[in-house]
């Protein structure tokens, strides 16, 4: 063993850590220079064999270069992970300024919409909310609800009816069968609403359409007067138009109702009809096995697309159903 020898393994070793491109080709050089098997690593075994004097001379000689190689192999680590981390960034770089083809997010109809708001409010104020069948058999959409065989509504011109034509069932023409279906299914008190999609052969216009929303409510309690549905009215028209706005009560008619009253609201300074209400009439308490001694109730429906139209100012029903993003994009996603 020789001092020039070990010399030229520091020198070597340096050169080639210095020489690596990389990670993978420093751990060539790594194991060449400083492994297990590497000149240093033999000749620091062999010196238990060296001559006593020799062994400390060699022994320092061989831990000094040993240390000058594992800088120097730390300072190429550190020198060529650095590159490696900084090529990694660029390469993972990622303009977000770029344009993107992403479609658009679905989202709710403003009928839905609506129909989620009004539900959200009466649910508030401890009501259920009900669905019924939008197909219906006749005796719910009409009898029931003291229609009789010869009122006009029950005509060919009003009503879609479902074949076989004896079977008795129609595309519901209002959600006021709900009613029905409650009452003969469970027992006062009752609080409902019943949003949902109503029929009429009607033709497609600026105001009219053959499908269409109609929300219905319903309250049977002990003691209920007009003065809670005039004030459930009010509450219910501020909710949908703004706290400024009132409600009046014009005398009208509805079969099931007795008295019955037409909602008008003041909205954007003026009287805009709304809908119908009023006091279950005792008949269809009776139909549905309640007892009128000891309960009253009161009713009321509205159009969900008049109140849409109301009071977004829309004009055209077309916009509401044709679902053209232009138009549905204007009230928010509602998701
Ligand atoms: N069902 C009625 C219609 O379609 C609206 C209505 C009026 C519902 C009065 C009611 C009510 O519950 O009490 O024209």
């Amino acid at each position: 063993m020789r001092e020039s020898e070990i010399n030229t393994w520091v020198s070597d070793a340096r050169l080639a850590f210095a020489a690596a491109s990389d990670l993978d080709s420093l751990k060539i050089a790594r194991l060449a220079h400083s492994g297990d098997k590497s000149p240093i690593a033999l000749a620091s075994r062999s010196l238990g064999s060296l001559l006593p004097a020799d062994k400390v001379n060699f022994g320092k000689l061989i831990g000094d270069a040993k240390s000058v190689i594992a800088q120097a192999l730390s300072e190429a680590t550190t020198e060529l992970e650095t590159q490696r981390d900084r090529k990694v960034l660029l390469e993972e770089v990622l303009d977000v300024t770029l344009p993107s083809n992403r479609s658009h997010r679905g989202g709710l109809h403003p009928i839905s919409i609506m129909k989620n708001e009004i539900s959200d409010f009466f649910v508030e104020q401890g009501y259920s909310v009900k669905d019924g069948p939008e197909m219906e058999s006749g005796w719910l959409n009409f009898d029931a609800l003291n229609i009789p065989a010869d009122h006009p509504a029950r005509t060919m011109q009003d009503t879609f009816f479902v074949e076989p034509l004896d079977s008795g069932i129609v595309l519901r023409t209002q959600t006021s069968p709900v009613q029905i279906r409650t009452m003969l299914t469970s027992t006062p008190p009752i609080y409902i609403i019943s949003p949902g999609r109503t029929f009429r052969a009607d033709e497609l216009d600026a105001t009219h359409s053959p499908v269409f929303h109609q929300v219905e409510g319903l309250v049977v309690d002990k003691g209920i007067t007009m003065a809670h549905l005039k004030g459930t009215l009010d509450n219910f028209a501020q909710a949908m138009f703004g706290p400024q706005v009132t409600t009046r009560l014009r005398p009208s008619f509805f079969p099931f109702t007795e008295p019955s009253a037409e909602v008008d609201v003041f909205f954007n300074n003026r009287w805009i009809e709304w809908g119908g209400c009023g006091m279950v009439n005792p008949k269809v308490l009776e139909t549905c096995g309640i007892d009128t001694d000891i309960y009253s109730g009161f009713a009321f429906g509205m159009g969900i697309e008049r109140t849409l139209m109301v009071r977004h100012g829309v004009t055209d029903m077309h916009d509401i159903v044709e679902g053209d993003l232009r138009f549905t994009r204007q009230f928010g996603v509602g998701l």
